[in-house]
This record gives structure tokens, C-alpha cells and sequence, in this order.
């Protein structure tokens, strides 16, 4: 299925709940959550207490994507905060089987993240174990900047990759999507948009009805 991701990093935290009810209400399916560890990525953003109190303001699926390292040591926490689907990167897990294990084991989706630079191939083992594949279309660490065009190849060569293996991974896009080349993220094979600073930058419902036209077709 096709669904968008609001990014909440770009929300205005001083109404976050507000804001993520207006995201459910337009009809957003997921909640992105970006958690930042200020060591895999040169900034904080916020964490499971965070998390927490937002659980109660919407029941779509809150798409926890962790930019931490060793995310081994929270699965267990963040599931308890009220996560649905987790995403690690490959480049941080010195044991990736074993994380995306502990995340199945909660009784959740798994994702894996490849930042930009990190090739394919740290993917084939595991693909056949995930839900989703996240491709970086950005380097990790902030919003608002513009996507890196060489990305698409790779979600274009992880498509052929997952139809070659008959899998039905997600594949999910994330940094510098916007209402003007949406489409070209999904013709290349991606089915979960990611977006921050275009939702959230001017009219909330407007824009994610917008994105919702084009993501559905
Ligand atoms: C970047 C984050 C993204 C980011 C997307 O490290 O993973 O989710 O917030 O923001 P935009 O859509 O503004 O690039
Ligand atoms: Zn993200």
C-alpha cells in the first residue's frame, strides 16, 4: 500500500499533540518519529518520553525511525513507548540480525535504514527478514535539506532486488520530499513517502491532502 509519513521533526513542539491529530484527521497512515542520538548523527531530537505522550493522540502507525547508535539497548523501551514499526540503520548495529530480531520479538515491524553512501549489499542478508527498507534520500541529521539525486538509483536497484526474491518489503523514502518530485520517489519503487518541512511548513491538512492525491493516484 501506498501511505505518507509526516515527519514530526518539522512540527511546531509547542503543539505537537495538536499537530498530530490534524495529521490523523487529513489522513495521514504513519507518524515518522525521528529519534537522533547526537553521536550517528550530529544532532538530538527527542526521545521515548516524547513518544509516550503522543501515543495518546493518534492510533496510525507510529514509524519510529532510531538515527542512534547500538539501537539494541532500546528496542525493548521504545516498544513499550508505543512504537508499531522500528527502523535501525544498518550502520549502526554492530549485530543488525540480532537487533531486527529484537525488534520482531516485541511483536513489531522491522526496518532497516541505509544512509546514502552505504551500498546495497549490506542489505542482502536480512531483506528477507524486514518489512521495510528505508533508503536515506538524505544524509541523517536534519530536516529541510534537498534530496540527493543518486538515491533513486539505489531504490530503484532495492525494487528490482525485492521483486527478484517474490518479497513484498516496503520500501520507504526519507529527506527532501516534496509535492514536486513525490512521484518520481514513487516511480522508481517506493510506497512510504516521508516528508517533514513540506507538510509541515504552511497548511498542515492542505499539504498532506496534496500529497495524498498524488500518493494515490
Ligand atoms: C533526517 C530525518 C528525516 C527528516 C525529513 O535525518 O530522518 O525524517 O526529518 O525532513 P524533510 O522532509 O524536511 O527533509
Ligand atoms: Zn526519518
Amino acid at each position: 500500500m501506498n501511505c505518507l509519513s509526516p515527519s514530526i521533526l518539522a512540527a511546531d513542539f509547542s503543539r505537537l499533540g495538536e499537530q498530530i491529530r490534524e495529521l490523523d484527521e487529513a489522513g495521514a497512515q504513519y507518524v515518522h518519529i525521528d529519534v537522533m542520538d547526537g553521536m550517528f548523527v550530529p544532532s538530538i531530537s527527542f526521545g521515548l518520553p516524547v513518544i509516550r505522550s503522543i501515543r495518546e493522540c493518534s492510533e496510525r502507525i507510529f514509524d519510529v525511525h532510531l538515527m542512534i547508535e547500538e539501537p539494541i539497548r532500546f528496542i525493548s523501551d521504545f516498544a513499550d513507548a508505543g512504537a508499531d514499526l522500528i527502523t535501525v540503520h544498518a550502520e549502526s548495529c554492530r549485530h543488525l540480525d540480532r537487533t531486527i530480531d529484537a525488534i520482531k520479538e516485541k511483536g513489531l515491524l522491522a526496518g532497516v535504514a541505509l544512509n546514502p553512501a552505504t551500498p546495497l549489499s549490506a542489505l542482502s542478508c536480512v531483506l528477507s527478514k524486514v518489512d521495510m527498507v528505508l533508503i536515506m534520500t538524505v544524509n541523517p541529521g536534519f530536516g529541510g535539506q534537498s534530496l540527493i539525486p543518486y538515491t533513486l538509483d539505489k531504490v530503484r536497484d532495492l525494487k528490482k532486488m525485492i521483486d527478484t526474491y517474490g518479497l513484498k518489503t516496503d520500501i520507504e523514502v526519507d529527506g527532501g520530499i516534496n509535492l514536486s518530485n513525490v512521484e518520481e520517489t514513487m516511480a522508481a519503487g517506493a510506497n512510504i513517502i516521508v516528508a517533514g518541512s513540506a507538510v509541515f511548513r504552511g497548511n498542515v491538512t492542505e499539504n498532506v491532502e496534496s500529497f495524498l492525491k498524488i500518493i494515490h493516484g
